[in-house]
Formats: C-alpha cells, structure tokens, sequence
C-alpha cells in the first residue's frame, strides 16, 4: 500500500511539495467550521506547472440559475442551486528581493505543510533562497475557528537567514478565481462563471474589506481582513480590489510577523447587510493565540468524547481521525445549513447535499455530538415548506417530498431519474428523526419539528402508493429510484419499501407519544396539518401490508423487475470502464444486472431484524458479485454487513478500502472535494461494524469483534445521557459508563447492567 502522507496519529503532512498533487493535497488540507470552509490553497495562490482549484466557502450560501433543458417537461427541476465561491481572504503573496515566492520555480531549499488534528491549524514551513542570495525560513499558520463561526486567521513569521533582504507582502480581497470543472463528469463542479457582483470596498488602517452580492439570490457577503504587524503598510482598494501591502528591509537574524484576522458574515436578501458585524468582528477579533488555545481546547474535548483508538494500525488511525475530523469542520451548526456531499472542502457535486446527510453523516454526530445531529434535522425543518410545495407539484396531494439534492430546499437535480425519483430520501430523514428521538429522548424536539417531518413523509409515501389487488391486497411503492443508482425507477425497491415501512409506523408513534405526553402539541398539530383521524391507523395497515418481492432460492431481488435484467458480469468488464456511469449510456446500465452501490444490502443491515443470518450470508455473496462499488458510499455499508455474517476478512478489506479514500486519494476525485459520507461510513464501521452496534426499539447492543490485523480498538458513544466506552481486544468486550445515570445494555445477546 502506497500512502500519500507520512503515517502519523495526529498529524498529515506533506513533506515533499508535489505540483501533481496540489489540487487533491488543497482538499486534504482543507479548514472549516460549518460555516466557513477554506481549500488547502497555497497562500501565494498558484504554483508554476501545478494545477490548483482555489476555493472558499460559506456554507448556505448559493448562487442559482435556471437549469437549462433541450427539452423540457412538467415538473422538471427549474434552477440549479451552487454554493459560491467567495472572495478569499487566505492569500498572502510574499516577495523578498522582488522575487515571489512561487513552489513552482523558487529555489525551496525545505518544504513541509502539516494539518494538526489537534488543534487544527495548517502550518506550511518554508526554506527559500533567492536568485539575489538571500535565504529566508518562512512560517505560515492557518486556522478556522471551530469556536466562533465568522473567524478565520493566518499568520506569517519570517526570518531571515542569510543576506539582508527586502521584504514586501501583499494581501487582497478581490472577486474569486471561478475553476474549471470537468464538463463530462457529472459528480464535478459545472465550473460555469459564478460572479458575484462587488458592492463595496474598503481599505482603512491595517483592515481590508469587502462586500459582493450573488447575482440571483441575493446573499450579501462580507469579508474583512485585519492586518497585525509592525511593519511599515498601506492598504488601498480600486480596480476591484482591496488591497493591503507592506515592505521593509530584514538583515540576518531578524524576523517580521504579520497577523491577519478575517471575518466573514452573509445575509440573506432582505435581512440587514452585516457589513459592520464584519469590520467589527475583524477588529476585535483575539490573536491568532488566543483562537489556536481556544481551538486546541475544543478540539481536545470533540475528541475525548468520541475515544475513538485502534491498537496496532496508525494509518488506520489517522485515516480515521483525518475522517472525523473533516466531518466536524464541515457540519452546519445553526439549523440553517446542512452539510454538502464534498462538505465544504471543494465545488463536487455544487455544494449539495444528500441523503448522504442521514443514511451516513447524521449517525455519527447522534451518538458523538448529539445537538449537531439535531441542528441537521432542524435544517431539514427549515425546508419542509419547500418539500410540500415540490410533493404537490409532483402530483402528491397530501404530504412533502425533500430534494434529491439541494441547498436551500429546492430539488436542484436535472435528471430525475437518478434524482427526484430517489423517494427514499423522506424514508432517509424520517428514519433519522426516529433514531434521533430513540437515541436521545428529546421530545422537545419531536413536539418542535419531528412529529411533523415524520407525519408529512408518512403522507407522501401513503400517497405515492397503493394497495395492490396484483399483489394480494399488499401496499406497492412502483416507479421510484432505490439508493443504487444504476437500477433506476423500478418497482418496490426493498430499501424504499423498508424506510416507508418504518416512517408509517415511526410517524403513528410519534403522535400518539406526543398526545399521551404533550397534548397541547398534538393538538396544535393536528390542527396545523389538518390531520385526520384515520391517517394513522391508513399508515399502520400500509404498514402492515407492506409488499416486498419474494426470495426465490433465498435471494431477495432489489425489486420487481431486478432478476428479469440481462446479466453483466463483472469480470467482463474492464477495469478503464469504470466507474461505468462515465463509460456507458444510462439506458445500457440500467437494462443490466448491476449495482452501483449497496442497496438492498444497506436494507438488510438497517432492518436485519427483518432477514435470517442465513438469507444475510447468502445474498451478501450474490450482491458482491454484482456491485461496482462505484459510489462512495458502497463499501462501508458492505464491510458492516460482512462483519454481521462472520465474513472477517471482507469486512476488513472493505473497510480498508474506505478507510484512507480520501488520504490516498483512492478515487482519484478527491481534488474535487473529500466525500463525506464514506468518511462517516468509516466511523459507522468501527461502531456498527466491529463493535456490532445496533439500536433497535431503544435498546442498545454491541457485539465487538477485534480483527487479527489489531491488539485492539475503541470507541466512545453517548446514549441518553450517558458517555459509554466500548474497548476490545481478542480478548474480549469492556464497556464502562463514563457518564451518567445506570443503564442496562446487550453485549453479544445477553443484557449487561452498566454503573
Ligand atoms: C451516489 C449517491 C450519493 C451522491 C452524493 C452518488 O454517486 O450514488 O448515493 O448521494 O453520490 O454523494
């Protein structure tokens, strides 16, 4: 195994600059804090003979443009929402002696740029001699603050070490340089121009600022930067710009330090410009010390409480942590914004987000950081007025049907029939609303916005389906798109059938818990949804009679029509076809037996309760054999299962193969973005995988298991209230109760009194 980064627990550094990799090492490389995301880009920008993809983020924050169609139809999805790419404030172009520093020509005598998991900031060290003699060693610092969601800070020290020289830095706000997409892959950036339009500048001081608009949204984004320094400086802001600059003469021994502290605000239209909040959060913004201590001391308590360990494997560690710590940067933590499928690390996929959020990423934060979990289902609150709006348009009469992918709630995806027709997203978030209730007993929260979500997607799938004379009387879910995207509107797709199944049923349950135990709130939501009285009982009985396709010689088909499509084994095809949807027409792929990702095998770990451990076995290998694992998400949810039937050693290669995608850029994508949900997916083996972690009817068990490859691992969940430690070894299963009142747990079957 080849590793792009030197193994380490805590730390991925670049020791060696390489100009090939720069556009994967900005995504590795990448800060945020759910609101503001920074790509890993060189201060000086560009590099000579390295491409870059430059970027920076504020999450929520969209342009949109009617999507255009050759030919068009009703209910197309209209405009095409895509997270912008703001004015940066990270850059820093340093000249010493008139010579730019540039990794591409400059004489770097030493390089290294390192990612601190522990405390979050990038530093970048540099070693440069110029053409005129002089060598300079260069420290460059960078971080996001986890603790106040409009900062950010850099910081420059530079010494020099040899000949007296002149030094001169230049900072700027200017409009953002728009990146080129690849128009023939459908998971990049369209990389179309973006503008925003400026609206103001300002330069004054050590501070720089700036003011843009979205041209069809209507967002106003401010950005100010403050300059610390001793030094001699000017700031001035024309020709679009605003620009800070600074120059002075350095002889041998001696250093200058610059500080710069940004601020970033946005606000919708309509809403007040936070153009002051800006300047003023720049101004008084503490020192980059300051930030990195407060930093180190949130991050030091995130990863306490997720005790995540490995024993024996620290590429396995940092891969994992590296996973963590990218989800925690990129989660919204306001209501207001969800997390993107590539986070806010690159332009992938425009910014949108998934049922990547709840199938993958969602469960990570409920048993680690359990009001990030919530804040994610109040986004999807927010949008549940957009879902109604959308399910109408679709012909639903009743209920609210969630965007395949979205920003801000309105279906952004063009070709619906890997999109909109993926209904299975309001089962997603409605089996995210039940766990979050089941693992947390918040009822604050199912009174406030669960009931609601869970009542409007139990409408939608009572709408869209029927009870079949066909099939005996049993209630059909036909023409919908499963999670596997290469079998696309088919009927009674397992997965869909399942999560429908749960949200009748979740959403029957929410309301009588809440009339038994909140009556004002039933009553207002009864009222409030116009609720009629047979609904729940319409929801229990399609439940009930919920139809799934029959095992024929114990193989359970993904849907109806899955057995009757034409093989295509795949060993016939050639490794360069792949991933296929690159290769083949749509209509190719479809009329084949072949899976993009785990479908039904995510249906038989999320309700294995449903399946024996013999049908488990049996269709875990016929899946395997089918499925491309062309998605991300794919391998994660196979290594779990693998674990459930005893298949050790497919377990750990899966989870292998998922562990460091990122790291080592095993998709040869990850210059477009980290891929969150594998990330998470990564977690979710470790937990659900080798510790066997199952929630089920508000019951929590585990049945670890340690691979031979390690002495042991670990890991730490909350649950009700509780911190509970799980560790171990080949020698068996350690729990201990951290935190919390006494609970009563299943370790391999049997009932452990934790105290
Ligand atoms: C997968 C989807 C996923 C999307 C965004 C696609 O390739 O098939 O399941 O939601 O990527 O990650």
């Amino acid at each position: 195994m080849k590793y792009q980064y030197p193994i380490h627990p805590w730390e991925i550094t670049e020791k060696v600059f390489r100009p090939e990799n720069l556009r994967e090492s900005e995504s590795v490389f990448a800060l945020g804090n759910g609101f503001i995301g920074m790509r890993g880009n060189l201060e000086e920008g560009e590099a000579t003979g390295a491409e870059t993809v430059q970027g920076t983020f504020l999450n929520g924050v969209f342009d949109s443009e009617p999507i255009v169609y050759g030919e068009t139809a009703y209910g197309y999805a209209k405009n095409h929402e895509t997270i912008c790419n703001v004015m940066d404030a990270k850059n820093l172009l340093i000249l010493v002696d008139e010579e730019a520093l540039d990794m591409g020509t400059s004489c770097v005598v030493s390089h290294s740029r390192t990612l601190d998991l522990r405390d979050g900031v990038l530093r970048r060290h540099i070693m440069w001699t110029t053409e005129s003699g002089a060598t300079v060693d260069v420290q460059l610092e960078r971080l996001v603050s986890l603790t106040r969601q409009n900062l950010a800070a850099t910081r420059l020290r530079l010494r020099c070490l040899a000949e007296g020289c002149l030094v001169s830095l230049r900072s700027e706000l200017a409009p953002a340089v728009i990146s080129e997409g690849d128009p023939n892959d459908p998971r990049g950036a369209t990389g179309k121009d973006r503008r925003l339009v400026t609206e103001k500048l300002a330069a004054e001081g050590g501070r720089i600022a700036m003011q843009q608009r979205t041209k069809n949204t209507g967002f106003i984004i401010n950005c100010a930067a403050e300059h610390r320094s001793e030094l001699p400086s000017e700031t001035k802001a024309d020709a679009g710009k605003a620009v800070w600059t600074a120059t002075t003469m350095l002889d041998v021994g001696e250093e200058l330090s610059l500080e710069k502290s940004i601020c970033y605000t946005a606000s919708r239209m309509g809403e007040p410009d936070q153009w002051d909040a800006a300047l003023r959060g720049a101004a008084d913004a503490p020192t980059f010390d300051e930030l990195a201590k407060e930093q180190r001391a949130y991050l030091d308590a995130f990863w306490e409480e997720a005790g995540l360990e490995i024993q024996g494997d620290d590429a396995l560690l940092q891969g994992l942590r590296f996973n963590l710590f990218h989800l925690l940067q990129s989660v919204g933590r306001d209501g207001r914004r969800n997390i993107a499928a590539k986070g806010l690390t690159g332009e992938g996929y425009e910014g949108h987000t998934f049922w990547d959020t709840e199938a993958y990423i969602l469960p990570v934060f409920l048993y680690t950081q359990p009001e990030l979990a919530r804040k994610l289902l109040e986004q999807r609150y927010s949008i549940l007025p957009k879902a109604r709006q959308r399910a109408r348009v679709m012909g639903h009469d009743k209920g609210a049907l969630f965007p395949w992918r979205t920003i801000d709630g309105e279906e952004c995806s063009a070709y619906f029939p890997a999109g909109t027709a993926q209904y299975h997203i309001d089962g997603d978030i409605a089996h995210a609303v039940w766990e979050y209730y089941t693992v947390t007993e918040d009822l604050d929260f199912l009174a406030r916005c669960g009931a609601e979500i869970l009542a409007e997607t139990a409408r939608l799938y009572y709408d869209l389906g029927f009870f079949s004379e066909e099939k005996a009387g049993r209630f059909v879910l036909n023409c919908v798109t499963g999670p596997d995207e290469y079998n696309v509107m088919v009927n009674n797709n397992v997965y869909t059938n399942s999560v429908a199944e749960e949200n009748f049923r979740s959403a029957a349950a929410a309301l009588t818990l809440l009339r038994e135990q909140r009556p004002a709130d039933w009553r207002r939501l009864r009222t409030e949804l116009a609720l009629e009285a047979e609904e729940p009982e319409d929801w229990l009985r399609a439940a009930e009679k919920m139809y799934y396709p029959a095992a024929r010689d114990g193989i359970y088909p993904q849907d109806d029509g899955f057995m009757d499509r034409k093989p295509w084994p795949l060993d016939s095809i050639p490794a360069e076809k792949h991933p296929l949807l690159m290769h083949y027409h749509g209509l190719t792929i479809y009329r084949h037996r072949i899976c993009k990702q785990a479908d039904l095998i995510l249906a038989m770990t999320q309700y294995g309760e449903r399946y024996t451990l013999e049908e488990k076995k049996k269709n875990f290998v016929f899946y395997d054999g089918i499925t491309t694992h062309d998605s991300s998400l794919s391998m994660a949810v196979f290594s779990i299962l693998a674990n459930e039937i005893g298949e050790r050693a497919l377990a750990y290669d899966y989870f292998m193969s998922s562990a460091r995608l990122d790291l080592d850029d095993m998709h040869r994508n990850t210059k477009d973005g980290l891929h969150m949900a594998n990330m998470a997916g990564t977690w979710n083996c470790v937990t659900k995988g080798f510790g066997g972690m199952r929630c089920r009817e508000g019951r929590l068990s585990f049945a670890p298991v340690c691979p031979p490859q390690w002495q042991g691992y670990g890991f730490r969940v909350q649950f009700r209230g509780r911190l509970i430690q799980i560790r171990c070894t080949a020698a068996g299963a350690e729990y201990r109760l951290l935190r919390g009142e006494p609970l009563t747990i299943e370790s391999y079957g049997e009932p452990v009194e934790l105290r």
